[in-house]
This record gives C-alpha cells, structure tokens and sequence, in this order.
C-alpha cells in the first residue's frame, strides 16, 4: 500500500494520474502540480516533491517530465531513501546531452546516424560544422534540453547553412551542437521499463510530429499518437529490445550509472534497418496517453520494481486492441499559441478519456493556456475504430481555431 507523489501537470501526467487513480495498491495519490482536470482521488499539494515525500512519507515518487530528473530529482529522493520512478541525473543524460547519447550508442555499438559533434566556441569546430551543413541532408541538435524544439531537419546546403546560424536562440543548450546525417523512413517509439539491469517491453507507440495532415507543417511536441504502433509487432518488440534497450542498460551500468525508469528510444525504421534517433528518460507525450489506456493491470508494483531496481516478474498487461490520442492545439501553435480561447463542452470520449494539457478552469468550463490543449485519447478493438472515436470527439471539442490532425493513426 503506497502513498504516491507525482511530478508534472501536462497531459501525460493527467494519464499517468488517471491510471494511478485506477491502482489498487496506490493508497493516497498527491500531486506536485495544479490541473484543471485530476481524477477527483488526487490531492493537489504544491511545493518541492522530496519535501512534500517526507511529509507525507511517500512510498513513491513518479516524475513525469524530463527537467526535474535532469536537475537531480531522483539523486536528492534517493538519498533520502525514497523510492523514485525516474533515472538520476547522471543516467538522465540520454536525454538531456544528445552528444552523451552519441558516445553512448557508439560505445554499445548500437546502430544510429553518423554525427558530427562540435563545440560552438571552437573555431576549427565550426568550419567542420559549416563544411557538413553545406553538403545538406543534415539534422542539426542543440546538445541540452530545449523544450523538445532542439532539432532541426535541413534538407539543402543553403537551409543548413541558415539554420546553423539560428542555434543560438537554443541558449546554452546549443553551445554543444550535433550534426546527424538525415535518415529517411517512418518513426516510431519503443518504450521499455528498466531497473537498471533488466528490460520489460511496453507496447510500440508512433507519435506525429508535423504540425498539418500528411506529415505536413513544422515540428510540434506531438500532435497525436496511437499504440501499438502498425509497423511494429509484438514479437519485433523484443528483438529492438535486445539491440537497443538491453546494450544501453549493459553501457549504463558499465559507467557506474545504471538506468531506472522507462526508457523511450525514437527510433527510424530506414531501408537499411532501425536506426536510433534519440533517447528520452520519461514517458512521450502524446504517447503516454494511449499508453496508460491500454495497461490493464496495477501500475505501481512496476513503477516501484524500476525505482527500487528489481522489476517484478513476468510482463505488464495490457488491453488487446489499439489505443488513440488526436491532440487538440491552440490557434497559432507551436510559434505563437493564442491563450485565453473558450473551449465548449465537446462531451464525453466514446471508451476513452478526455486528457488535459494545456487549459485552466474558468467557472465550469476550460479555457486554453498552452500549445497542446487537449488529448481525447480512445479505445478500439482496432486502431481503425479507436483512431475514429479520438478523432470524432477532438472535432467536438475544437475551440474557435483549434488545429487538429484527422489522419493520425491513419498510415499504418
Ligand atoms: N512525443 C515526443 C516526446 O515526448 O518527446
């Protein structure tokens, strides 16, 4: 029985809330965070978690974003002995150093796009990183966090070359610049629970970046999602496992630094095979949405088995079918979201969830307050009829100039 703090208040915290509130062994669920939409188990408490853990003596602390793992959250929990789903700041450089990453997957021999990694004071650096981005095909990476906007994809010589110039505007997350060759193919998400020594596969998930339909548009945090993801059976699920997930936990604890939380590998399918895109040390957003769905069992002896590092026998369950998130953005997203928009009640998701980003309470209803705004995410005995049910109810809950994309889920 366990006392659960949980860290975050965005739409992937409002699934992983909502599946927490649903766990038989989850006693008291507090949350660190202000939502306008928290199961009513919730208890809203604000301030620093590991002060608000000790108070409450929680048995769990489950962080959802990647900033505070990447400030040393989990390092300040565990040395006052309280259990966190989460890595330390040092295993939580797979995400926050892409160069780390690099050097990660080189020293695993895991495959991956071959880079360039330069230093934006270094003179010599540049012209190298000049002398790559003229070629074109490349995609440039602020090194740090930037939001999850540190990547950009250059198709010309002459776009490289501009888009070089403009990392600056990455701060000190782009004072480390990685140049990867561009890899062509679809994208999808593999997810794995970790304790730092063994692996447990969740289902694939494929999130869609683009802004517009068809892939179309600029890069957005995410604008749906749907899991398991086509293009990757359950019995491929493995194998990437022990390719990718499996080799970086053996790196990790070779380093001293063993990796505990779910580790998410954004991976590209090319004609020559899976390439690795990128690390993440927290659930995807959107992705966690169909995610938390489709599990169908008690979350928290898994959560806990990564914090504690002994992961429980077996696999988690998960429902048959497909699940489906259609993300409903504010006008304006992702340059300049316009806040402050009415949202109308669009009424319930047909065997799913209405999830909450990016939206405050104003009387009885929602108003927008970022990007993302919302994320009907639904159930299906098919992704065909969970895709059909999440896009129906966000074309309900469209707000005066809400983009939506209606093909998600829909290339697989
Ligand atoms: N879905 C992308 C991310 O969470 O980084």
């Amino acid at each position: 029985m366990t006392c659960v703090v949980l860290v975050g208040n965005g739409g992937r915290e409002h699934a992983l809330a909502w599946r927490l509130a649903r766990s038989a062994s989850c006693t008291r669920l507090i949350a660190t965070g202000a939502h306008p939409s928290w199961p009513d188990a919730v208890e809203p408490i604000a301030g620093d978690p590991l002060a608000i853990a000790r108070e409450f003596r929680a048995g769990l602390v489950v962080v959802g974003p990647e900033s505070p793992l990447a400030a040393g959250l989990a390092d300040r929990l565990l040395a006052a002995e309280i259990p966190c789903f989460g890595p330390t700041a040092a295993a939580a450089r797979l995400e926050s150093s892409k160069a780390f990453t690099k050097e990660v997957l080189a020293a695993a021999g895991i495959p991956t796009a071959a880079a360039l990694v330069v230093e934006r004071g270094d003179p010599a650096g540049w012209a190298r990183a000049r002398a790559r981005c003229a070629r074109g095909e490349v995609v440039l990476k602020a090194d740090g966090l930037a939001a999850g906007k540190g990547v950009v994809v250059c198709a010309t010589g002459a776009e490289a070359l501009e888009a070089l110039e403009d990392m600056h505007r990455f701060g000190g997350a782009a004072d480390t610049l990685v140049l990867e060759d561009r890899l062509t193919g679809p994208e999808v998400s593999v997810f794995a629970l970790c304790d730092g020594e063994r692996a447990v596969a969740l289902p694939s998930a494929q999130d869609h970046k683009r802004l517009r339909e068809g892939d179309q548009g600029p890069n957005t945090g995410g604008m749906g999602a749907v899991a398991p993801c086509p293009l990757v059976s359950g019995d491929q699920l493995d194998a990437i496992l022990d390719q990718v997930h499996r080799p970086v936990l053996v790196e990790m604890a070779r380093r001293g630094t063993p990796f505990r939380g779910v580790l998410y590998a954004g991976l590209m399918l090319t004609p020559d095979g899976l390439r690795v895109l990128e690390f993440n040390v927290r659930f995807g957003d959107p992705e966690c949405q169909p995610l938390m769905l489709l599990w169908d069992e008690d979350i928290v002896p898994w959560l806990m088995g990564c914090a504690v590092g002994r992961l429980p026998d077996g696999k988690p369950q998960f429902r048959s079918g497909a699940a489906a998130c259609v993300v409903v953005a504010a006008e304006g997203y992702p340059d300049a979201p316009v806040l402050g928009t009415q949202i109308p009640d669009g009424g319930p998701v047909e065997e799913g969830v209405l999830f909450v980003a990016g939206a405050r309470r104003s009387g009885d209803g929602l108003v927008v307050s970022g990007g993302r705004v919302l994320g009907p995410t639904a159930w299906g005995a098919d992704l065909a009829t969970a895709r059909a049910r999440a896009t129906a109810a966000a074309q309900r809950w469209a707000f005066p100039g809400a983009q939506i994309r209606r093909d998600i889920g829909a290339g697989g």
